[in-house]
This record gives structure tokens, sequence and C-alpha cells, in this order.
């Protein structure tokens, strides 16, 4: 850990989890598409309006808030990943979204313009800051006054069946990592509510909700499609990474989860509980 803000975090988004998201981008932008939908929906977006995406990733959700607001409104979405941001880039050229800009920012201590936004947005990328009070003041500062604040994330790893089984049955083959302490950044940072009522209000927000929405998670198309879901993506993908298992221990992790996923196979996929809090706030 070095003394520049979110210093592990950049070195992860555009190392090894930067390379992982890229190569399960069309599978996360089709999982994930049901939470960015609910989101949108809370948001109850006009046209016209001007939006920033917080850690916008790949593009899918920035590309539909573009689209929501129409040619009169505008999105900015910003990342500190470049990889992860060059794909955002083409995907919003492939979709001739004009009116959609992508930057290199991040989002804790950029210096936005002031009072831009009616909107600031976000799909799991808020969890990740070393001072969330500092970057949810720093994104204020963007909002207009009256602008609202909607973000999505997840609740507490027990409270996530897909990231709990996978990482049951991973760790009876391979040491688990240390998990990330309560105040510490990570997927689950703002797994308790009170934590995140606490850095809201910290931050200057007003008529601050969170409410509880439970969604259903499709790890993969398939079977095998979960199953390398598992193994490299999420707190279990970190394990296994993290272990440098040898071959043979990887194909009977494999062949664990197989089964463990097996009764989860639906027509639509195979499908595991996610539990998200589905936040909204005002610059008031
Ligand atoms: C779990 S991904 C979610 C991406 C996207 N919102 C989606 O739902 O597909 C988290 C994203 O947040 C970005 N991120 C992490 N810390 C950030 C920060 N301090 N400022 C801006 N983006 C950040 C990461 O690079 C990554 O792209």
């Amino acid at each position: 850990m070095t003394d520049t803000v979110n210093a592990d975090m950049n070195e992860y988004w555009n190392g090894e989890g930067g390379r992982k998201w890229l190569r399960f981008q069309e599978r996360v932008d089709v999982t994930l598409l049901p939470f960015a939908l609910k989101a949108m929906d809370k948001a109850a977006i006009r046209p016209g309006e001007a939006i920033l995406d917080v850690g916008c990733g790949c593009g899918d959700p920035s590309i539909r808030l573009a689209r929501a607001v129409g040619a009169g409104g505008h999105v900015l979405g910003v990342d500190i990943s470049e990889p992860i941001l060059a794909r955002a880039k083409a995907q919003a050229a492939a979709a001739c979204q004009e009116n959609l800009k992508f930057e290199n920012a991040d989002a804790q201590t950029h210096r936005f313009e002031d009072a831009a936004f009616d909107l600031v947005f976000s799909r799991f990328g808020v969890m990740f800051f070393d001072d969330p009070t500092q970057a949810f003041r720093n994104i204020r500062r963007a909002l207009k006054p009256g602008g609202r604040l909607v973000f999505i994330c997840w609740q507490a790893f027990e409270e996530n069946e897909w990231m709990r089984k996978s990482l049951e049955i991973i760790g009876r083959h391979v040491p688990l990592p240390d998990f990330p302490g309560p105040e510490e950044p990570g997927p689950t940072s703002f797994g308790d509510r009170a934590r995140v009522q606490r850095i809201l209000s910290g931050a200057g927000y007003g008529d601050i909700a969170i409410e509880d929405c439970d969604t259903a998670f499709v790890m993969g198309g398939t079977l095998d499609e979960a199953v390398d879901y598992a193994m490299q993506m999420g707190p279990g993908g970190r394990a296994v990474a993290q272990s440098e298992a040898v071959e043979a221990t990887k194909s009977r992790i494999a062949a664990d989860l197989r089964g463990a996923f097996a009764p989860h196979e639906t027509p639509r996929g195979v499908i595991l509980g996610a539990s998200t809090w589905l936040v909204t706030a005002r610059n008031s």
C-alpha cells in the first residue's frame, strides 16, 4: 500500500481486475443488466438530464443512461481503469452514442465541474474508495442543488448466495485470502446498511433511503459458463488466483462447482440469489 489515494484499487483495476472484467464483459453485461434496470427505474430519468456514472466500467449502463436522457441530455462516465475505459469508448462508438463521454478520473478526488449534474448514478462502482465519505462529498459537489444520487451495491457476503456458494466450495480446496476489514474498500464494503447511511449523511446528503433489493444472479447461460465465472470472478476467483492452484486442483474445484450449481440450472441459465442495497439520496 502506498500513500497515493486508492493505490491498491488503481493497481487492481488496471491489472488483474481489469483483465478479468474485460474477459467477462459480455457475460457481465447480461448478468448485471437487471441491477442496472432496477437502479435506472428508481432514478426516474428524464429527457435532457445530465448524468455522472461513477465507476462506469465497460460502459453498458452509461450507454443505457445516455439513451434515456436523449439527444438533449448527456452522460459522463468516469473510471480509474484505462483498459476498461478503452472498452467503454469502443462500445459507445459501436452504439453511435454521441451524448456520452468517458474520462479517466478517480471519483474520490477528481475536480468535477461544480453543480453540473442532475443525477449521479452507479452500478457497483462506489465500494472501492479508501475514504468513502470524502469521495461522496466530492461527488456531491458535482450535483446540482436538489440533484439525485442513485446507486446499487452488494449487501454483505453472507447474504449473497452467488458469492457464498462458490467460496464455500473453493475453500475446500485452496486457502481463502483474508477478507477486507469492515472499513476497507472491496465489493461488499457497503454491505452494512448503517455504514452506508453514516457515510452519506457524513458527506452531506439528505433524503437517504436504503432499500433491500433481491435479484436473480445468472452466473452463466450454461453450467460450464457458471463454473468458469465462479473460478475467475468475485471473491472465489480471487482465492483461486492467489492460491496458484495446480491444474489438478482446479479440475477438482470445477467438478465440485458443477455439482453444486447443477440444481440451480434453469432454462434462463444457472441462477443463484443476490442481495443488494438500492440507495437514493439528494444534494439537499
Ligand atoms: C465492479 S466494477 C463495476 C463497473 C460498472 N459500473 C458495471 O456495473 O459494469 C467497478 C468499477 O469501478 C471502478 N472504480 C474503482 N474505484 C474507482 C474510483 N475511485 N473512481 C472511479 N472508478 C473507480 C473500477 O475500475 C471498475 O471499473
